[in-house]
């Protein structure tokens, strides 16, 4: 054989071979069995989280609408802020939206530490203005006492909302049977029908706007691709902040993490049960109506993303 053709050989089965393990590779990555976080400032940001006396009238903590016991999310389908007041927007969940690419619904907000400081304003969820909470911080023993260990000085509104982001690092949740199989981990087998649920998840393409490390948080999609979704004026989509109407109902993908422990779902908590929110998905993204096995596998698949609660959250005071 010619000398250049074995070379060209040896490129065209080494493209295949390079080719076949990209195509291989799965679109979800597991969650980091370790993520790095200053321990000190979590800890002074899992207080501040738990803390009523950061909203305007002492009943509203970032947990009211964040509720660990509940994947980190609200029960309810749009939160309810200080004096009863009403949102038009259902919370999601905090856990793992330290790997979220931006932050809200619409990715307002770049990162955790600027997100923070969106509830603390907002006159429907804790209607309040750092000077009061400055002041509200000095007043408290702990607190003082806390800050100067942690950054050295007086309680500061900044410092605060850079606590809590800390914390909301903290708020990972590793370990899920999914992120077990995608290691390789030993005994850790998908059942048939989980295996199923995650074939029929790539082969009917939600796996394009659901993917990487949070199963989606990583771009902005349109809710109602194919078959439209009611809009609604005022929803935080995309079109509240570019105003171009091909941007209405768009909104970052949301986690599909732990999404078993989140209902209801969707940005307007419409859909009460995860078949539910499943059945809309398939309908309005993807155009068609999914048959009840398939509905049920897609499911089971969704169940092995649930991941152990964040260690902090487990460590006492
Ligand atoms: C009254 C209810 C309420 C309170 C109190 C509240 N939140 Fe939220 N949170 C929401 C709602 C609703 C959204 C979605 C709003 C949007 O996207 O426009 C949200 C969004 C978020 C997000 C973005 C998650 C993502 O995937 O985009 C994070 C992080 C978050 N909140 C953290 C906090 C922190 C920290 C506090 C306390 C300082 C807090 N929240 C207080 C209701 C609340
Ligand atoms: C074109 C992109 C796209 C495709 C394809 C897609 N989704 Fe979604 N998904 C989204 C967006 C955007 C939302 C948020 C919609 C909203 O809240 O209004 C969402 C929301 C969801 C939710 C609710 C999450 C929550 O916390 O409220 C589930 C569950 C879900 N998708 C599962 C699926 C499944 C299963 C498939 C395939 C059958 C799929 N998605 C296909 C973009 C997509």
């Amino acid at each position: 054989m010619h000398p250049k053709t074995i070379i060209n050989n040896i490129f065209f089965v080494l493209t295949l071979f390079i080719g076949s393990t990209l195509w291989a590779e799965e679109p979800i990555k597991p969650i980091p069995l370790h993520v790095e976080y200053d321990r000190a400032k979590a800890k002074l940001g899992k207080v501040l989280f738990l803390d009523p006396g950061i909203s305007s009238d002492g009943t509203v903590s970032c947990h009211s609408c964040h509720d660990f016991d509940h994947g980190g999310a609200d029960p309810r389908p749009v939160s309810i802020g200080v004096h009863g007041k009403k949102g038009n927007v259902n919370a999601p969940t905090v856990f793992n939206s330290y790997f979220n690419f931006r932050q809200f619904w619409n990715g307002r907000a770049k990162d955790l530490k600027d997100q923070a400081n969106g509830p603390i304003h907002n006159p429907v969820e804790m209607d309040m203005v750092p000077k009061e909470i400055e002041k509200y911080l000095a007043s408290n023993g702990y607190y003082t006492q806390a800050f100067k260990e942690v950054y050295k000085r007086p309680p500061s509104y900044e410092d605060m909302l850079d606590a809590i982001a800390e914390f909301e690092k903290a708020l990972y949740t590793p370990n899920c049977k999914f992120d077990r199989y995608l290691r390789r981990e030993k005994g850790v087998k998908l059942t048939k029908q989980e295996a199923e649920g995650y074939r029929l998840f790539k082969m009917l393409g939600c796996v394009t706007c659901h993917n990487g490390i949070n199963i989606g948080g990583n771009s902005f999609q349109k809710f109602g691709l194919i078959i439209p979704y009611k809009w609604k004026e005022g929803v935080p989509d995309r079109y509240d902040i570019t105003h171009d109407p091909k941007d209405k109902n768009v909104y970052k993908v949301p986690t599909l993490r732990n999404i078993e422990l989140t209902a209801p779902y969707f940005h307007d908590g419409s859909a009460a049960t995860l078949r539910e929110s499943l059945q809309k998905m398939a309908y309005h993204n993807l155009g068609f109506e999914l048959s009840k096995a398939e509905i049920r596998a897609i499911e089971a698949f969704l169940k092995t993303l649930t991941g152990e609660k964040p260690a902090i959250l487990k460590e006492g005071d």
